[in-house]
């Protein structure tokens, strides 16, 4: 007999805004919730439809309650996605992945935990996706992009075939990566850019073509 897998549990970040985004996928995808971690709401306290809230952020560092649950990062500030990560990694924790019914994932696509697929993401044959990444509404990845841990791709993205993203790298809504490109680390590319060359890791860039940001 299959084990099923340990419910999820979702840490919130601020209002919550994108944890009811996240949690309206987890349940339309049939998955076992057993509640959300807020610093905003008290313990006891419901969100989102049936959802209720077990305590604070401080369980993330409690080693016995993360013993028989899994965490999903369930906030779209990547500062705080990625330090939700590493505390559970660090008290040995498992991370949660939430896929939307209603995205395409290839079998042969590599989605790595705590990651979440919104509704419409696509993502290509072949394509790599590290821990914690996030592919927003409509987004498309094609075949063969590798993306590192946290990487963020805003809605209605476009990623031709083998983009490379280097962790905390942020693609904005609508943008478009031409093939073969590599965006570094923590790199933004602004809404609507379109990429035509590798971007340097924390450089922002604008426009189409895209080019760095001159502020
Ligand atoms: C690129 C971006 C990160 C810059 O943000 P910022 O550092 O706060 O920059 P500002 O808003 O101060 O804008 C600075 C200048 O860049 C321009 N600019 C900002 N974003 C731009 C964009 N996407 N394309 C072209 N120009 C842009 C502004 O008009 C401004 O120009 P000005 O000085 O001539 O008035 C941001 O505008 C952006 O595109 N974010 C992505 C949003 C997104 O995808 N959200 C979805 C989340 S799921």
């Amino acid at each position: 007999m299959i084990a099923s897998p340990a419910p999820l549990v979702v840490a919130i970040g601020g209002s919550g805004r994108h944890a009811r985004v996240v949690l309206e996928a987890a349940d339309l995808a049939g998955l076992s919730v057993r509640g959300v971690l807020s610093d905003t709401l008290p313990a006891g306290a419901p969100f989102f439809g049936s959802h209720r809230v077990l305590g604070g952020l401080d369980r993330l560092h409690d080693r016995s309650f993360l013993e028989d649950c899994r965490i999903h990062p369930g906030t779209g500030d990547q500062v705080l996605r990625r330090s939700m990560v590493e505390v559970v990694r660090a008290q040995g924790g498992q991370l949660g992945t939430i896929v939307h019914p209603a995205s395409i994932v290839s079998p042969s696509a590599g989605i790595g935990a705590g990651a979440f697929l919104a509704a419409g993401a696509i993502v290509g044959v072949g394509a790599v996706l590290a821990e914690a990444c996030l592919v927003n509404t409509a987004a498309s990845v094609d075949h063969d992009c590798r993306f590192d841990v946290g990487v963020c791709i805003g809605p209605g993205a476009r990623l031709a075939g083998h983009v490379s993203c280097e962790a905390d790298a942020f693609i904005g809504l609508g943008a478009c990566i031409l093939q073969n490109l590599r965006i570094g680390c923590g790199a933004v590319v602004g809404a609507g850019a379109v990429v035509t060359r590798d971007v340097p890791a924390g450089q922002t860039v604008v426009g189409c073509p895209a080019r760095p940001l001159v502020r």
